[in-house]
């Protein structure tokens, strides 16, 4: 999915943007950052920026990175050195607006840009991103704010980081009033809104506010209907572990329809049924064939999608019963553990999950359950009937051909849940990772 965020400069788009990008785990991408790295480019080869002839043969030698878009620390490459923090100068602002609008030097930056949005989740900002670069984008933001707000906010960021600047606030309004010029009346791409875009004025709204804003307008995923008696028995479910367990769940952004291995810490008895009630469509999973004959859990686990298995049952024929539920797009519960924890702490992880996955060639959604050795742990025959349990689902790990070695997938896996694990336990902060 791409969300383009366009708007002059000093609106907050840059910030909003990797907000944005963060809240729903996407890749970010600041397509400024790719007009500053060029005219850098101009500005060290000693090219007149005013000589589109000249700049335009730049082009062929232009060799652009960035590093870990999807992290904090993004840093920008040109012909393999890190120009993150000169590409920011004001130098350089002028001469990105200038090289600009010359025709093939936005060619190869869109370029760029559709080879960077191509297959992946993410948030382009620019100028151009929903109007020309990704017109099929599925959520489409432009920013405004008035110039004299916008001079405000890029003051104080050149002053923090450039402490020893020389330009005052005036100077930058005229600089920003200069800018929106080129940027809007220029023939190529200029800066507007595209027709299906939403307006935010961020004048007198927080960074905070205008994600929240952004978050709201992101299309509700559609998932699979449940069957009535599913969905019945889901529901009553999830009253009864709301109400006596205070059942919370963390992370649905990371929930995406289609075939994927659900895999959680397991530590109890409980976890198949609440970890099933959790997800916002029917899942499947394997249960003990003993667990069939536990009155309520069984009539529970049944309804529940849930497959028995027979101890010492042949592996292979698990195995194609679970390949095939993926194959048919469905969604399987698997505890990498094995079996349920003694202790309530995570153990080691089988590697049966990672040949699924290369078999499937299916995603796996990390998951962290929490309170459930609590409220039935090993040593017990009955569970309580009271306590505190939440689940927390971290983002998707995707299958991919290339890099998944046998074997990575599930220390992946693992790292990941131990990762939700240590942000539920911190407090439950903002989005899980
Ligand atoms: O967003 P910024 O100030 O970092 O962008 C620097 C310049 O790059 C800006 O003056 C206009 C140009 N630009 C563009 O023309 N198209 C984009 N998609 C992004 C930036």
């Amino acid at each position: 999915m791409i969300v383009t965020i366009d708007g002059p400069s000093g609106t907050g788009k840059s910030t909003v943007a990797k907000g944005v990008a963060k809240r729903l785990n996407f890749a970010f991408f600041d397509t400024g950052a790719m007009y500053r790295a060029f005219a850098w480019l101009v500005l060290r080869e000693g090219v007149d920026s005013s000589d589109q002839t000249k700049v335009e043969a730049l082009l062929p030698a232009f060799q652009f990175e960035i590093r870990d878009p999807k992290g904090c620390e993004r840093r920008y490459f040109v012909q393999g050195r890190d120009v993150s923090r000169e590409i920011r100068s004001q130098m350089i602002s002028h001469i990105s607006s200038q090289i600009a609008v010359y025709p093939a030097v936005r060619q190869v930056m869109v370029g760029i840009q559709r080879k960077f949005g191509a297959d992946t989740d993410a948030v382009f900002e620019g100028r151009d991103m929903g109007t020309v670069v990704f017109t099929h984008a599925e959520v489409k933001i432009f920013l405004t704010a008035t110039a004299a707000v916008r001079a405000a906010r890029r003051y104080r960021e050149l002053q923090h980081k450039f402490p020893d600047l020389s330009m005052n606030q005036a100077d930058i309004l005229k600089d920003i009033e200069e800018r929106d010029k080129t940027d809007s009346m220029r023939k190529e791409s200029p800066l507007r809104q595209a027709e299906d875009a939403i307006l935010i004025d961020t004048s007198s709204l927080s960074v905070e506010e205008v994600i929240e804003k952004i978050i709201q307008l992101m299309p509700q995923q559609s998932f699979p209907k449940m069957r009535t008696i599913y969905r019945l028995v889901y529901l009553l479910a999830r009253l009864y572990f709301r109400c006596f367990f205070r059942l919370r769940i963390y992370g649905l952004n990371h929930f995406r329809p289609g075939a994927a291995v659900i895999a959680a810490n397991h530590c109890s008895f409980l976890d198949p049924p609440v970890l099933s009630i959790s997800c916002p469509e029917e899942v499947h999973f394997l249960a003990k064939k003993s667990l069939f004959d536990v009155p309520f859990l069984g009539f529970l686990i049944r309804i529940l999608n849930s497959h028995p298995v027979k101890r010492g049952a042949a592996d292979s024929q698990l195995v194609h019963g679970i390949l095939d539920l993926l194959a048919q797009d469905k969604k399987v519960i698997l505890f990498p553990e094995g079996a349920r924890s003694k202790n309530g702490e995570l153990g080691p992880f089988e590697r049966g999950l990672s040949f699924l996955v290369q078999k499937a060639r299916c995603r796996v959604q990390p998951a962290y359950i929490h309170g459930t050795f609590d409220a039935w742990p090993r040593t017990q025959k009955m569970p309580k009937f009271k306590g505190r349990i939440a689940v927390v689902f971290g983002a998707p790990i995707e299958w991919e051909e290339e890099t998944d070695q046998p074997g990575q997938i599930v220390l992946r896996t693992e790292a990941a849940i131990r990762a939700l694990k240590a942000w539920f336990l911190a407090g439950a902060r903002g989005s899980p990772p």
